[in-house]
């Protein structure tokens, strides 16, 4: 039997077991998934047990994904470019390798809801965290051609505009001014998570109707700002794709098929209206 599992602190309200269970079950797969509560002074010996007793592999939350790197053998392109892991697998020669698959998830959760035609578009991520980081190198990755960052600290949304060597920086009110240019906006802020009554980081008055509007916040469903894009016409991808996907990649990098994604983002979406 194979066992997977996920690590953080706190761990309690993570949907990842349910979602991988369930992926088990209508698969048919031998295998089982749990959530290990483990606090930051304990990680080096975490992953020495994760080791010793087999899992096959796991995902890493908050607060361990980038100081879980010292402790495994290798890294993908992209977990070694954002300098955090949300998800590790054994290899067959029992080698740790770690990979970041939020940025990906993002991609396939907005080509899952809007198609891969829109790959030409102009893009506004609103936020340079590690979030909005990820976000734009995957969407580099997949062939997005056209990426601007906004961010209140404009030096952060510079930094990874140079290192991924396309695309502008701007600040919050230049998105503002500017907002009727971009057909594809991003909000990756972390301000959403904070408290119920997120301020948008800026005004939404000239986005244009035709615009797709994507959240990374799935808690609640619909944010303040998927709302108001939604009230001027702009059509709305919230984040449970996201997180849906992240673990569809993570499964398949452990078990070599993609999971019905469709199902569960239908399934988790009436567990949190
Ligand atoms: P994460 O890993 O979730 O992306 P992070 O790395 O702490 O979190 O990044 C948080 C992002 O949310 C940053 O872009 C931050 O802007 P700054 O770089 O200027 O700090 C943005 N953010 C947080 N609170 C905000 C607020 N009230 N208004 C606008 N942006 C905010």
């Amino acid at each position: 039997k194979k066992w997977f599992a996920v690590i953080g602190d706190p761990i309690e309200h993570s949907k990842s077991p349910e979602m991988h269970n369930t992926w088990f079950e209508e698969m048919n797969i031998d295998a089982t998934y749990i959530p290990i509560h483990v606090k930051p002074e304990q990680l080096e010996e975490a992953v020495s047990s994760l080791k010793l007793l087999g899992a096959n592999g796991w995902n890493v939350t908050i607060p361990h994904k980038e100081t879980i790197i010292p402790f495994l053998d290798e890294l993908d392109e992209l977990a070694e470019k954002m300098g955090a892991v949300n998800t590790v697998v054994r290899t067959e020669q029992g080698k740790l390798k770690g990979y970041n698959t939020d940025g990906k998830g993002f991609v396939h959760s907005l080509e899952e809801a809007i198609g891969n035609q829109h790959r030409e578009k102009q893009v506004l991520i609103v936020g340079a965290g590690g979030a909005a980081r990820g976000i734009a190198f995957a969407l580099k990755q997949y062939g997005y051609k056209n990426i601007s960052i906004a961010n209140r600290t404009i030096g952060k949304a510079e930094a990874i505009i140079n290192e991924l060597e396309i695309g502008s920086a701007i600040n919050l009110l230049q998105a503002e001014q500017t907002l009727d240019s971009f057909e594809i906006i991003i909000q990756a802020t972390s301000a959403g998570l904070a408290n119920g009554d997120f301020q948008l980081p800026f005004s939404l008055e000239k986005l244009q109707p035709e615009a797709i509007v994507a959240d990374i916040v799935y808690n609640p469903l619909k944010t303040y700002f998927l709302n108001s894009a939604e009230k001027l016409g702009a059509r709305t991808v919230n984040g449970l794709g996201m997180f849906v996907h992240q673990g569809a990649i993570a499964f398949e990098h452990w078990l070599k098929q993609y999971p019905n994604t469709n199902s569960m983002i239908k399934r988790l979406t009436e567990r949190l209206e």
